[in-house]
């Protein structure tokens, strides 16, 4: 959705969510890329907590791309509230295969909450390797794994979006998060984002896997999950990976 056009009330509401987001980061990040004195890229920005984050950070700069065009307003009322001065940073409405293009080298790449939605997991981890300069890493948090029991960025119950029939699901969601459940959600496994990582020859250098929130509903609810896909109990149990990654030219 693009928030270029925002009313004084949308800009507001805004900027609370995003410090909402921006105050996770310090536990979801930040153990895995220290943004202190660093060029920082940011893939896949939103409305921009990660520039927050790393202006908090001591960040020398940061670029921020999204495919959408990013209302910087929200953003600009946070820092100010905040007592933030940090202008040394930019939006931009980019493809991340296209600033791979640009020539240009961060010392930290950023993404939080866009991995659970990107379809091309190598394209996208492969798109990094040319956007780093010796040194370089890459941390990642990615949250709400399809076949967590928040999977379906439904907020309804544990694992609804898999015991639930697909009729049901329509009938009881908003249409809004109708679309976002079957239409951006890559439904990958940590198996998966691992051999993406593999494929492309990046070197982990720390992961976790974050466990389910909801694992004591699990027995009771697997044989319903079971009977509508094929999924095992240890892709039910991993909310979310968090790492640092790196390729081999930039350690
Ligand atoms: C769920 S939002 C997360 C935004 C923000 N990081 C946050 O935590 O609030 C995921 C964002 O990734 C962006 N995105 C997905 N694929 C992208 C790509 N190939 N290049 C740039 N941005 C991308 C989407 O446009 C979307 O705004």
């Amino acid at each position: 959705m693009s928030v270029a056009q925002l009313n004084d009330e949308q800009v507001v509401e805004l900027k609370d969510y995003l410090l909402h987001r921006e105050r996770k980061l310090d536990g979801d990040l930040l153990p895995y890329g220290d943004p202190a004195g660093k060029d920082l890229l940011v893939f896949g920005s939103g409305i921009g907590n990660e520039i927050l984050w790393a202006a908090r950070h001591g960040a020398r700069s940061v670029v921020a791309v999204d495919l959408y065009d990013v209302n910087p307003a929200p953003l600009r009322l946070a820092m100010e509230e905040e007592g933030i001065e940090f202008s040394a940073y930019e939006f931009r409405e980019q493809n991340i295969h296209d600033t791979a293009l640009t020539g240009e080298q961060y010392d930290l790449i950023v993404s939080n909450g866009v991995f659970e939605h990107v379809f091309d997991l190598k394209g996208v981890l492969g798109a990094f390797r040319p956007l780093l300069r010796p040194g370089g890493r890459v941390a990642i948090f990615a949250d709400s794994l399809w076949y967590s029991s928040l999977g379906g960025h439904i907020n309804r119950e544990p694992w609804e979006h898999l015991w639930r029939s697909t009729p049901e699901l329509k009938e009881v969601l908003p249409p809004k998060r109708w679309r976002v459940m079957c239409d951006q959600l890559n439904r990958m496994t940590v198996v998966d984002f691992i051999e993406a990582v593999r494929s492309v020859g990046m070197l982990i250098m720390q992961m976790k896997i974050g466990r389910d929130p909801n694992l004591r509903h699990l027995p009771a609810l697997l044989p319903a999950i079971q009977e509508r896909s094929v999924v095992t109990p240890t892709d039910l149990s991993a909310v979310s990976i968090g790492c640092e990654l790196c390729f081999v030219e930039h350690l």
